[in-house]
């Protein structure tokens, strides 16, 4: 018998259904509690709010799982194909080969901006953060793209998802080329998803980047590990600003805003300013877990901590592992990693990080690894959001295919009761 939940408020009894997900995780539907009670829920932050039915990605934050369309991400790992990936999340099952092959060639088709979007990145600053140029690049796309506002036909969608995926590469190279004022470089179609963008990035007209397979590697797998975290705060972004009827190029400018916040994916740019504040003698690790331990500080250990993860954060374990290969084929030797590692066996086995479940997040190690591979600091969020990117469109896909209702939280009012306006003369 389906378990039932029960309300009582004052004299009144309710009972709401408690539905159970694929994997046992279960829910009171109160969708019709302010109907029924007059009453609504409150929770600050959604810790305890399920916002959506989702068949993308399972976590379990208490035993430190995450699985993609119900694959375990550590099964990734082996042979990294960001490309494989997207195509999962976004289509929901392993793409057979020739699917693979079309949409890999479709990504190759679509990589160039229209030449007319070159001009907006000369009206930013050279110092503009690249994730505002990410932002308000993406959304352009709208204006280049209106024939894509309507996604309802497969074949449609597939070629928005497809032109979105290629093109934030070639944006977040364009943003970075202006940066420091070097010249922009044309996709090259004879490379793949990863190395094309390390050319754009990285190559000059007159020399092309030779790429270490090692890095190509790491960088899929750092892509990957960031690809889906289903109700995060820019997926739930994503998802509401879609449940507006807006277009997927418009939701996924929104979702982008939505993890440039230092306590999202911008984390991963104050990991590395810590460790390297650390590094330049301003602080010993020791201290500055002490500090992040003070409340009167409003220091935090970054990279530590997570809403979800109770235990290890999956994809830092891997990331992990993948910092320590790279610099060791890379012959780097990173002081920046000796610290990180220091930073955390300090605080595994401090009873303050201990009692609040607080473990290394996917930010802990991806900085090191991306400066690494050359990558500047303040680019560190923008292959967070080229990752993230087909997470974002499967969920938008998701939100629309459910036909759901516009999101539209409500509050607890708490401010003046009612107020009579008071003339300028008047005022004291
Ligand atoms: N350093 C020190 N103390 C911490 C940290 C940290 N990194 N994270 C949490 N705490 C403490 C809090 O002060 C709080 O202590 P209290 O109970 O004594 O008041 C307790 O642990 C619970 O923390 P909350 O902030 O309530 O946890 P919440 O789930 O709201 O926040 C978050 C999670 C934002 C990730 C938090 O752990 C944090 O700020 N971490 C550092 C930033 C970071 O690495 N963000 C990246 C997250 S992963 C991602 O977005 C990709």
């Amino acid at each position: 018998m389906t378990d039932r939940a029960r309300l009582s408020l004052g004299d009144a009894q309710y009972e709401f259904p408690v539905l159970e997900g694929s994997e046992g995780e279960r829910a009171i539907d109160i969708r019709d509690l302010r109907a029924k009670t007059g009453h609504i829920t409150l929770d600050p932050g959604y810790g305890n709010t399920g916002s959506c039915e989702s068949a993308i990605t399972y976590i379990d934050g208490e035993q430190g799982i995450l699985r993609y369309r119900g694959i375990p991400i550590e099964q990734f790992a082996a042979e990294p194909n960001f490309v494989e990936v997207a195509w999962l999340l976004i289509f929901g099952a392993l793409p057979s080969g020739d699917e693979y092959t079309s949409f890999a060639a479709d990504l190759t088709r679509h990589a160039n901006l229209d030449e007319g979007m070159k001009h907006h990145f000369e009206g930013f600053p050279r110092a503009a953060p690249p994730m505002a140029i990410l932002s308000a690049m993406i959304n352009a796309l709208s204006c280049f793209y209106p024939e894509l506002f309507e996604l309802e036909d497969p074949e449609r969608f597939r070629g928005a998802a497809a032109r979105l995926i290629s093109k934030i590469r070639t944006i977040a190279a364009y943003a970075y080329r202006h940066s420091r004022g070097q010249p922009y470089i044309y996709p090259n179609p004879r490379l793949k998803y990863v190395p094309n963008f390390l050319h754009m990035l990285f190559s000059e007209p007159y020399d092309d980047c030779a790429c270490d397979e090692s890095v190509i590697r790491a960088l899929n797998l750092v892509l990957i590990l960031h690809a889906d975290h289903e109700q995060n705060c820019s997926t739930s972004t994503v998802r509401m600003v879609g449940s507006s009827g807006a277009n997927l190029f418009a939701s996924c400018a929104a979702g982008v805003c939505a993890l440039w916040g230092p306590l999202h994916g911008g984390a991963n740019v104050e990991v590395l300013d810590m460790l390297e504040r650390i590094h330049n003698g301003h602080l010993t690790p020791e201290a500055y877990v002490k500090l992040a331990k003070d409340k009167d500080t409003k220091v935090r250990l970054m990279g530590f901590g997570h809403r979800v993860y109770k235990n290890f954060d999956p994809r830092a374990k891997l990331l992990g592992e993948v910092a320590e290969e790279l610099l060791a084929r890379l012959g780097v030797d990173d002081p920046l990693l000796d610290i990180a590692r220091r930073l955390e066996e300090i605080a595994l086995s401090d009873p303050y990080f201990i009692e609040r479940k607080l473990y290394p997040n996917v930010d802990f190690y991806s900085g090191v690894i991306l400066r690494a591979i050359g990558i500047p600091t303040n680019m560190f969020t923008v292959i967070f959001a080229i990752g993230r990117l087909p997470g974002w469109i499967a969920h938008w896909r998701e939100q629309r295919a459910g036909g759901s209702r516009i999101a539209r939280p409500r509050q607890i009012y708490t401010g003046s009761t009612r107020a009579d306006y008071v003339p300028m003369a008047e005022r004291g």
